[in-house]
């Protein structure tokens, strides 16, 4: 998919966060690789340890309904009240979980729509991630 209609997107996803402590709105969208598109948002607790990145929920959503292979993905961020920022670059949980889920061509869309998108790669966002040779 083109990489600005992805962002798009992931844009509308960040609408749907539920992030009263931080009020932070992070959403994401991703294409697998029969071309089904899943989105998803942050989602916060009260036990602040228990809150999921939106590129997490995103994957799981994928994942659970059977995809394993992700082609690319798209990040977007902004303050509840404020405007997207001009990279929303994902945490390092959500790196390792995209490392497990994608392959070394897999697209990490980061920036916003109204400016010049970058592609990243995993290996480029997380060197050396912790692998097993178990994967089926
Ligand atoms: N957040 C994400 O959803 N993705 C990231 O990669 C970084 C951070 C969320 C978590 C929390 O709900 C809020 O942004 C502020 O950290």
């Amino acid at each position: 998919m083109d990489a600005r209609e992805l962002m798009l997107l992931a844009e509308q996803a960040a609408l749907t966060a539920y992030a009263p402590y931080s009020k932070f709105c992070v959403g994401a969208a991703l294409v697998c690789e029969d071309g089904s598109v899943y989105t998803g948002c942050n989602i916060e607790n009260a036990a602040y340890g228990l809150c999921n990145c939106a590129e997490r929920t995103a994957i799981f959503k994928a994942v659970s309904e059977g995809h394993r292979n992700i082609r690319q993905i798209a990040v977007a961020g902004k303050p509840q009240d404020g405007e997207y920022i001009p990279c929303c670059s994902p945490c390092g949980s959500c790196r390792q979980v995209m490392a497990e889920f994608g392959d070394s061509s897999m697209e990490i869309i980061l920036g916003r729509s109204s400016d010049e998108l970058k592609v990243w790669t995993p290996q480029e966002l997380l060197p050396a991630s912790f692998e097993l040779e178990v994967k089926e």
